[in-house]
This record gives C-alpha cells, sequence and structure tokens, in this order.
C-alpha cells in the first residue's frame, strides 16, 4: 500500500505531503490541487510503463508529461510557478510498501521529457527493481480512470494487448466491454466485494448484481461483433415473461455506461490493485453516489487501495458510513480538503472515527447544505 506521497514544485504545490490510506479521498473546491495529486502518480505510473523512469542503454533517464495516462504539457506546465523555498527541481517522493524512492526532475520549459537527477534521485533504474520495490505503483492491478469517461456507443474497442497482457481498462475506460467479454467467467474472489444473492462469483454475475443495486432490474452483456475488431455492451431489463429486448448503451440511460468502468475496475480488483478515480460520482442519482462509497470501500476492504477525487456530499457521507457499519476500518480512510491558499494549494485533513463522525469541518467543507438552509430559514 502506498502510505504518503510527497509533492514538490509540482503544478499547484510548493511542497505538500499527502497521506494515502487503503481509501483516500480527495475533495475541495474547483481548481484546488485535488487532480494534480492523482496526476502524479499517473506521471509516475506512465513514465515507468514508457521505460522512460528505467531507460536502457544511453537515453537519459526522465519523466514522460505526455503519454497515455496523462498530458501534462510541458516543464512550464508542471513546475510550481512560484517555486522558490524548495530549489529550481520537480520533486515527487512515494512512500509505501515498506519502502520509499524519490524523483527529482530538471526544468526545462519546452521539454516534455524531464530528466532525472541522477544526484538527487533514489529509485532503481531498472524496471524489475522497481516494480519490486513499489509494487502497488509500478505491479499489475493499476487502473486510473478520469473524469471524461466512455459514453454510450454502438460499439468499444476489442484490445487484446489493453485486457489480456495488461489487464488495463484504460484512461476512460475504453476497454471495460473487452474486459467484461473477455473476463466474465473470472472469479470474484474477495469476499467482500461478492454480492451473496448474485447468480454466481463470476465477474458478469457480480457485475450485474451491483449494476442492480444501482438501477434495480437491470442486466448486460458484453460480445464480440462478429468479423470486426469492436464488441458490443447490451442491456436488458426485468426477468422472465417481462423481460425486456437487448438495448443499446445509446437508447439507455447516459449513467448506467458511465460507471461501468468503475464497477468493473472495482470488482477485478485483487489486494495490492490501485485505483485512481476521478469524479466517479458524475451522472449518478444522489442514492448511487452513496452506493459508489460502498462499491469503491468493498474494494479497500478486500485489500486494495482507492484514491478518489470527488465533489459529492453522499461520497463522503457513504464512506462515513462504511465505517460506522463496520465495513471498514476507520483507521483505513483518510480525507483531504484542498483549498488555495495565496499561490500555493493547501490542505487540511479531517478524520473519519469509528462511529462515522469527523474530527474537524473547515469552512467550505461540504456546507452548502447548511448555508442554503440558512437562507431558507433566515
Ligand atoms: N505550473 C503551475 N504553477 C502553479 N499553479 C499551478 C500550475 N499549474 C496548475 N496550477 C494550479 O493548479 C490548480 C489546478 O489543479 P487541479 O489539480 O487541476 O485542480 P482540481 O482537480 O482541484 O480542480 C489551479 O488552481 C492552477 O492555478
Ligand atoms: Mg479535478
Amino acid at each position: 500500500m502506498l502510505e504518503s506521497l510527497t509533492l514538490t514544485n509540482f503544478k499547484a504545490f510548493s511542497r505538500h505531503r499527502i497521506g494515502l490510506a487503503p481509501f483516500t479521498l480527495l475533495t475541495g473546491l474547483n481548481s484546488s490541487g485535488k487532480s494534480s495529486v492523482l496526476q502524479s502518480l499517473a506521471l509516475l505510473r506512465q513514465s515507468y510503463e514508457s521505460g522512460d523512469l528505467t531507460p536502457v542503454g544511453d537515453t537519459e533517464a526522465g519523466l514522460l508529461l505526455n503519454g497515455e495516462l496523462v498530458q501534462l504539457g510541458t516543464g512550464q506546465d508542471v513546475r510550481y510557478e512560484f517555486y522558490d523555498e524548495h530549489g529550481p527541481h520537480i520533486g515527487l517522493d512515494v512512500q509505501g510498501d515498506g519502502a520509499s524512492a524519490r524523483w527529482s526532475a530538471t526544468y526545462e520549459q519546452e521539454a516534455d521529457h524531464l530528466k532525472l537527477l541522477e544526484e538527487e534521485s533514489q529509485a532503481p533504474r531498472d524496471a524489475a527493481s522497481l516494480a519490486a520495490l513499489l509494487p502497488t505503483l509500478f505491479g499489475t492491478g493499476f487502473q486510473y480512470l478520469k473524469a471524461d469517461r466512455i459514453s454510450p456507443q454502438v460499439s468499444y474497442p476489442r484490445s487484446h494487448h489493453a485486457v489480456s497482457s495488461r489487464g488495463f481498462l484504460g484512461p476512460e475506460g475504453e476497454h471495460t466491454v473487452n474486459y467484461l467479454r473477455a473476463h466474465q467467467d473470472d472469479e470474484v474472489t474477495s469476499e467482500q466485494l461478492r454480492i451473496k444473492d448474485a447468480a454466481s462469483s463470476s465477474l458478469l454475475d457480480q457485475t450485474r448484481a451491483w449494476m442492480q443495486k444501482l438501477c434495480p432490474g437491470v442486466s448486460l452483456d458484453a460480445s464480440g461483433i462478429v468479423g470486426t475488431d469492436t464488441v458490443r455492451l447490451s442491456y436488458t431489463f426485468g426477468s422472465g415473461a417481462s423481460r425486456s429486448n437487448a438495448y443499446r448503451p445509446t437508447n439507455v440511460g447516459f449513467g448506467l455506461t458511465y460507471v461501468l468502468p468503475i464497477v468493473v475496475a472495482c470488482l477485478s480488483s485483487k489486494p495490492g490493485s490501485l485505483i485512481l478515480l476521478e469524479n466517479p460520482e458524475a451522472h449518478l442519482h444522489p442514492q448511487g453516489q452513496t452506493w459508489m462509497a460502498y462499491l469503491a470501500g468493498a474494494a479497500a476492504a478486500g485489500g486494495a487501495q482507492i484514491v478518489m477525487e470527488t465533489h459529492s456530499d453522499h461520497v463522503l457521507n457513504g464512506l462515513r458510513l462504511e465505517v460506522k457499519k463496520g465495513r471498514l476500518q476507520a483507521e483505513a480512510t483518510a480525507v483531504h480538503y484542498f483549498r488555495r491558499s495565496g499561490q500555493t494549494s493547501e490542505v487540511v485533513s479531517p478524520v473519519i472515527a469509528s462511529d462515522g463522525t469527523l474530527s474537524e469541518w473547515p469552512a467550505g467543507f461540504f456546507d452548502e447544505w447548511e448555508n442554503s438552509l440558512d437562507q431558507l430559514l433566515d
């Protein structure tokens, strides 16, 4: 498990250490630095996968700013503009899995590969050693799902490499339908994630059962389209004699397809998986947002690590309920509230107690209900 991340001169952060738990919630106003935290982890993962962190031959090691997971621009975009007290370099420090590593990169205004400083970085330069040192970040089971995900479509791409060799759903969840098709008979091994009254413990039946909690009566299938390199997703509603025809995603509400990558990411997670989720509550009704915390909480209780950016008080309350109900330990949670302070971002971290209460309630932290009610009752 990753225990902390320290960002130095990275985007909105001068220097900040962010503690990570099995289920970490990042929240706060717009443009307060939440996505930057997810991006820093995705940047390391992307630079590892491309070989930039561990180059062979004469190539220089560095951070790859633009790739499959994130497109951050150039040095000028990622270095904290008002750098000063912590020197001119960009630093990413990760602690976890009983180890720690540091990457310190030089600044070059127009470069999209920022060279690592040998003398300031502390991390193995070969891929196998790096994966062995920090398996949570560099091992199998990594997912990063951005806020902008796949919309309902008639067909989806079929990439053998993504779903079979890498087990990757894609940053927009674009490989989800093909993953579900290829892995539908895989067992959901985690007891916490398995819904008992589902037809079986297969990934497909468990996905259906979780989706039914969001939308009662729904079922779904993922199948190949013969003669093409695409796959199809279809939904049915009801059962027995009242069962509907198979509907295309484009003829079914947006929210179902939008949430599917998150359901599949959580259900296919294993102990040691790392799942980064950006605004998973998008397009979900309020009860569905609480359900999102139940789902991600179950993945965390089953041994995966979740880092989630959210604007949803229902997700926050859902997480508090998971703790209160005893499904997730209070110590397995971390909540960080981001806000701008002058030219940098600062973070307040209320602690969830075992009864679900929060240690503090900073101004602006999910207080809109109360603010509006005060004015309505005035
Ligand atoms: N190079 C930079 N130097 C200083 N601040 C930056 C830099 N790049 C982005 N920011 C700041 O980071 C914030 C955006 O961070 P982001 O993580 O996308 O926010 P959120 O996800 O909370 O909406 C903005 O306030 C922006 O001003
Ligand atoms: Mg964001």
